[in-house]
């Protein structure tokens, strides 16, 4: 019988989970978040929310793959006969996410070759809706954008290349993928601080307003943004820890691994702020008014106007848009592989036709994000996914665990593992703790969303999204009745 691929070396596991953590999220939300959330007081909430949600959580998904010795589906099949649909819930919202991920990537390579000339000019704002030659609405796709459709490309080729190595390949990719983006932060950072007005910038990010931490809305943040941001819920941690040798180590591996997370989403946060500090002291702006809301127009509008003001401008536009490729594509070819790696265990498939099956539609569905309409859609798309697809499977595996499959059997698999030993709090928390916290924050969301359309979008877009989020767990439903095809792993099983 054919065995399980394993990972190549002891540090590829690590590597690989630190990659997939580390993306956007750390970048472009969390500094935001926490300046918005009571600032340095706000490390508190989001602390607690790592110790009780991001932990236990990671511990259950490693558990979960290494015990079981499968991707989602057939890992939670094995498990518990009825929980396999949790884990095509958990393929099915990175599907979503593979489908517009890259096309932020392609943005960023666009951006990688316009440093060279700082193209964006005075007005960064405006540069970018004429790259993305943004259309009216969400209605109106106007076709295909060259530029951006080249990119994104050459993107799905290099996921395609890196995901068909295997993971014996992705074991050696990731070393590139996780450490660069982290030398360039370090860069990012050392010039920051050096700047005048940097303080302010910081001050903006971490002053702290520890009355915040009486507002519920703060622990909700800190919650999403932990769940978001160790890559939760998608199916990759779960595919991750499935090719762990038999003999591994798993609980240092959570703390390592949601640590570093924690460390680097912060040293961003500075480089970020450190920078906005400047550009607001050179434009004689407070902080607060330069630095816009994070995200996409941060990255795209506000951080390329403090490129401007920075001496050797195009070494420093160069080096942010490439910590951007850096920081997303080990997260792309993350979810790619929950999802490959899915499929061939379910069905028994060869990797290169796993990739195809998923790779193909997937680039499809992508050209809705490259027309002329994509900034719109990916809005839409990323709003949904990300305040229901990742919240919601959360929720159901602390369920099938929690109440099916018992939080013992997996506390005790880690525990005969691991050179710390897990108390009973792990099951309080994945039982009680988190379960509720996900309940709070999803009907939170709900309420939210129905009062207020989202971004002003037309609602039949928002329809869409909506459509999107009901349709998810019913595609999981029916898949987890089709027939499989897997693999006994009797033989290896103890
Ligand atoms: N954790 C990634 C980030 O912080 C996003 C991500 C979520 C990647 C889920 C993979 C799976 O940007």
């Amino acid at each position: 019988m054919e065995k399980r691929e394993t990972w190549s070396w002891r540090g590829a596991f690590i590597f690989a989970v630190v990659g997939s953590a580390v993306g956007l999220g750390n970048a472009w939300r969390f500094p935001y978040v926490v300046a918005q959330n009571g600032g340095g007081a706000f490390l508190i909430p989001y602390l607690f929310a790592i110790l009780t949600a991001g932990i236990p959580l990671m511990m259950l998904e490693f558990g979960i793959g290494h015990k079981f010795r499968g991707a989602p589906p057939v890992a939670y099949k094995r498990a518990a006969k009825g929980t396999e649909m949790v884990g095509w819930w958990g393929n099915l919202s990175a599907f979503v996410i593979i489908t517009y991920y890259g096309v932020v990537m392609a943005w960023a390579l666009n951006y990688v070759i316009h440093s060279l000339s700082l193209a964006w000019g005075d007005d960064p704002g405006s540069f970018f809706y004429s790259f993305l030659q943004l259309s009216e609405g969400p209605g109106v796709l106007g076709g295909i954008n060259p530029a951006v459709l080249i990119a994104f490309i050459i993107g799905w080729i290099l996921v395609i290349g890196i995901i068909s190595s295997g993971v014996k390949g992705l074991g050696k990719v990731v070393i590139v993928t996780a450490i660069l983006p982290v030398l360039i932060l370090i860069i990012l950072t050392l010039r920051g601080i050096t700047l005048e007005g940097a303080l302010d910038g910081l001050n903006y990010y971490l002053q702290p307003n520890f009355a915040a931490l009486k507002n519920v809305d703060v622990w909700m943040a800190a919650y999403s943004q932990v769940f978001f941001s160790l890559s939760l819920g998608m199916a990759v941690l779960i595919a991750y820890a499935s090719y762990l040798p038999k003999k591994a180590e798993i609980a240092n591996n959570v703390f390592i691994a949601s640590l570093a997370d924690a460390g680097i989403a912060f040293l961003a946060g500075l480089a970020i702020f450190s920078t906005l500090g400047y550009m607001a002291a050179q434009q004689g702006l407070p902080v607060a008014e330069v630095a816009g809301t994070g995200g996409i127009g941060l990255a795209f509008a506000v951080y390329p106007q403090a490129i401007n003001l920075l001496p050797a401008s195009p070494f420093f536009g160069i080096l942010f848009f490439l910590l951007l490729v850096t920081l997303a594509i080990d997260s792309q070819f993350s979810l790619v592989e929950g999802c490959v790696s899915s499929i061939m265990d379910k069905w028994n498939l060869k990797r290169g036709a796993a990739l195809a099956i998923i790779s193909a539609p997937a680039f499809v569905i992508g050209l809705l994000f490259v027309t002329k309409a994509g900034l719109f859609w990916l809005d839409i798309v990323d709003k949904f996914v990300n305040s229901y697809g990742l919240v919601a499977v959360g929720l159901v595996e602390c369920i099938a665990v929690g109440w099916i499959i018992g939080t013992d059997k997996i506390r005790e698999h880690v525990n005969a593992l691991s050179e710390v030993n897990v108390g009973k709090w792990f099951d309080f928390c994945i039982k009680y703790l988190t379960p509720l916290v996900l309940i709070v924050i999803l009907v939170r969301s709900i309420i939210e969303d129905i009062k207020v359309p989202y971004e002003g979008h037309p609602q039949w877009a928002l329809n869409i999204g909506w459509a999107m989020v009901i349709l998810l767990p019913v595609l999981a439903f029916i898949f987890s009745k089709i027939k499989s095809n897997e693999k006994t792993e009797a033989a290896e099983e103890e």
